[in-house]
């Protein structure tokens, strides 16, 4: 410890750069005004400070500076949204560092060391001379994404990321979070190489167009519902393809109309409605169902179902039904979970605004991504 302060120290003195192994006192000193504020060290080392530094034991210092990277978009996962406690509390700041912004706009790809930071902002005020709202108020996390496939040779694309601490106060050093935390949900659901570029505007129009175009291209097969998935689909559910289900809107429609009736009874199912393991703030109390091909499929313990599994779960507040989410398996899926079509509806009577409809939903499948070809219910209780 006392000899690497020395050398940096010295390194100081000579107006050199820093080493990539700084001491922990040392980035502690460093970072006493942490986002504000670089160090003139930092400034003027070789590799401008924007490389990932590690302590002996293999965790993340936390970065210098981050506030002063690109900026790339705001995120609001708002409290009073979601019951209360937001997975990741309120508005995300988001940035990525200059270094890999450059290459980013001219190659579209994010190289090797890319450092993404997400910085959480709690609401502060919902009302402003300008009009009602959400308002920033203090800074209360800060979260990595780092793309290091030397490092992390194991990890899917090469992404690991990390959590500084939900508090006022950030953690100086972090661990790598379980692949199963956060990158399977990356992987599953992010546009762009792990990233959720679909939230970013700044990175979209950064992007070279001839990526712009191919990312908008895959956006629009992924969310097509062709005439075999729909019959697939409909099969599933002991119906047949009409006239009336021939577009994706009135399938839905159909789709609704079959939960209301509720057509499923007859499928296997957990025997009583209770708590969802997903915690109340996504599908509250539950009572899950499994038709025939599905449930042996479980039980066969297959990795991947067959075409035709459906999957129905009734959503409860206060013993009150309030509405289903169904996945069912319309086609082969290409281990994103294109090939399920998801469904959630929070309402028993409004057929127009469901939560989520389409092929590989994003809103389902990065959460689902964890389970058996998607499925999270590994036995019905
Ligand atoms: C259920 C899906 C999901 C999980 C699990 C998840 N994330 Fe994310 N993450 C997102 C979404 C969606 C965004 C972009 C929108 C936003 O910030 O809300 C995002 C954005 C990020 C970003 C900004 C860079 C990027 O890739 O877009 C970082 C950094 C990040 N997450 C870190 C984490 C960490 C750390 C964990 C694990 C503790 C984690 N995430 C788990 C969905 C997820
Ligand atoms: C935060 C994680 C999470 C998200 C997001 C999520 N689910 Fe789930 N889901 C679960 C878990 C966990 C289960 C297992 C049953 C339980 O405990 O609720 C589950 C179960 C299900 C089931 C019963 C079959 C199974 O996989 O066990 C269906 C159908 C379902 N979810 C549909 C959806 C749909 C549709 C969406 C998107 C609108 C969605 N889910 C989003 C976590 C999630």
């Amino acid at each position: 410890m006392k000899i690497v302060f020395a050398i940096v120290s010295m390194s100081l003195l000579l107006g050199a750069g820093v080493a990539s192994n700084v001491s922990m006192q040392d980035q502690g000193n460093m970072q006493e005004k942490s986002g504000e504020q670089a160090s003139a060290a930092q400034m003027r080392g070789s590799d401008n400070g924007y490389k990932a530094r590690f302590t002996e034991d293999g965790q993340l210092m936390r970065p210098i500076g981050w506030r002063k990277w690109v900026y790339i978009g705001t995120p609001l996962t708002p409290h009073d949204m979601n019951d209360g406690k937001a997975a990741f509390p309120e508005f995300h700041n988001v940035y990525i560092d200059p270094e890999s912004f450059a290459t980013f706009e001219r190659t579209g790809e994010f190289p090797e060391g890319t450092q993404i930071a997400k910085e959480l902002v709690l609401v502060g005020s919902k009302a402003a001379v300008s009009g009602k709202g959400y308002f920033m108020g203090d800074f209360n996390g800060l979260e990595i994404a780092l793309k290091d496939s030397t490092r992390f040779k194991d990890e899917p694309g090469g992404w690991v990321y990390f959590s500084f601490g939900h508090k006022a106060e950030y953690e100086m050093t972090a661990k790598v979070m379980p692949t199963a935390s956060c990158n399977a949900c990356h992987q599953a659901s992010a546009d762009t190489d792990f990233v959720f570029t679909q939230y970013y505007p700044v990175l979209r129009e950064a992007m070279p167009p001839k990526m712009k175009k191919k990312m908008e291209g895959d956006k629009q097969s992924k969310t097509k519902m062709d005439d075999n998935a729909m019959k697939a689909a409909m099969g599933a559910m002991g119906e047949k393809m009409d006239a009336s289900s021939d577009k994706e809107e009135n399938y839905q429609e159909r789709v609704f109309k079959w939960l209301a009736a509720k057509k499923y009874s007859d499928f296997v199912s957990d025997s009583t409605v209770h708590p969802s393991s997903a915690g109340p703030a996504v599908h509250g109390d539950v009572k899950t169902f499994y038709n025939k091909k599905l449930d042996e499929s479980m039980k066969q313990g297959n990795e991947t179902h067959p075409v035709g599994s459906l999957a129905v779960k009734e959503l409860y507040k206060d013993d009150a039904l309030i509405g289903w989410a169904l996945a069912v398996k319309s086609k082969e899926d290409d281990g994103k979970g294109n090939g399920w079509w998801w469904y959630e509806n929070l309402s028993t009577t409004d057929t127009k605004n469901p939560v989520a409809a389409g092929l590989g939903h994003s809103t389902c499948v990065g959460c689902h991504a964890p389970g058996k070809d998607f499925v999270r219910t590994l036995k019905l209780n």
